[in-house]
């Protein structure tokens, strides 16, 4: 279990996460949605504890992390995995060193069971055959699904994804959400998935939090979310339908702004 209370987070005394509560229950995949800057990232850097909060408590498994020192942060982190935005793969290592890179820096395990980890994550991905090919010799969907490889290699209790199906396409996306669901379902992982996606939100999530310029303006489930009432997330979710609506302009919060027609413009049929 992760759970923020009052969480503030600050940068260059510019507030970033402001009162920042949420739970992610063991086992459960929860869906952090926003538009961009809404303070996303910061949110999986903070459970990483790669981030310092400014107020509040982060508990992971009951555990304060606010304060914590280095030492005993890496003890937390080990059981924690993390797909980066963009993946992060090292462009110089074959697939086979991506994926073991953290288990032979870990040295915790001998090497052929380091090797059998690896095949067992591509295999889990589906891209068992790519173990001697170099980054640049895959598909973006290819390295996402290698980065999932890489984050599974280590046995993590946690996966966090930052945007893992930003600028795929609809095959790809797909390929990913089912393993996001697959890892759910068949290894009980806990999950944080980033994303402004919704395709990807209403496939895996269990629950969906959403947030806007650091404040939480969602936070329940699928169905809540459809039906929610608040102009700032129907834009964020029907855009077209609501912005096509004549007079309806989006405003700097993120929500609508709706114009009266003047005489001298067409009334709409
Ligand atoms: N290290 C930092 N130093 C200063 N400002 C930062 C830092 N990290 C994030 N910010 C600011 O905090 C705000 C939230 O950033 P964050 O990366 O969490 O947003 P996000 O929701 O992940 O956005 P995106 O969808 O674009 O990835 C942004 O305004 C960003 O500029
Ligand atoms: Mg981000």
């Amino acid at each position: 279990m992760i759970r923020f209370t009052n969480v503030c987070m600050m940068f260059h005394g510019r507030p970033v996460l402001k009162d920042f509560t949420m739970e992610v229950p063991s086992g459960h995949t929860v869906v952090i949605l926003g538009g961009s800057g809404g303070g996303k990232t910061t949110v999986l850097r903070l459970i990483l504890g790669l981030l310092r909060p400014d107020s509040g408590s982060i508990r992971v498994d009951g555990r304060e992390i606010v304060g914590l020192p280095e030492r005993n942060m890496v003890a937390i982190r080990a059981h924690m995995a993390m797909v980066f935005q963009g993946s992060a793969l090292f462009d110089s290592l074959t697939v086979r060193e991506n994926v073991g890179y953290r288990l032979y820096e870990e040295q915790s395990l001998p090497d052929d069971a380091i090797e059998r980890k690896i095949v067992e994550s591509l295999c889990f991905v589906g891209l068992e055959d790519t173990l001697e090919k170099m980054p640049a010799e895959l598909s973006g969907g290819m390295r996402k699904r290698v980065a999932i490889a890489r984050a599974l290699a280590c046995s993590p209790e946690v996966i966090l994804y930052d945007e893992p199906t930003a600028g795929l396409d609809p095959i790809n996306t797909h390929l990913i959400n089912e393993l996001i669901c697959r890892l759910q379902k068949e290894e009980c992982l806990t999950q944080v998935v980033v994303t402004h996606d919704l395709d990807t939100a209403y496939r895996v999530a269990d629950r969906l939090i959403m947030i806007h310029r650091g404040e939480k303006l969602f936070d329940g489930t699928l169905d809540m979310l459809k039906t929610a009432d608040d102009p700032r997330i129907r834009t964020f979710l029907r855009p077209h339908e609501i912005l096509a609506t004549p007079g309806c302009f989006p405003d700097k919060d993120g929500g609508i702004r709706v114009v009266a027609p003047t005489m001298d413009e067409e009334t709409p049929a």
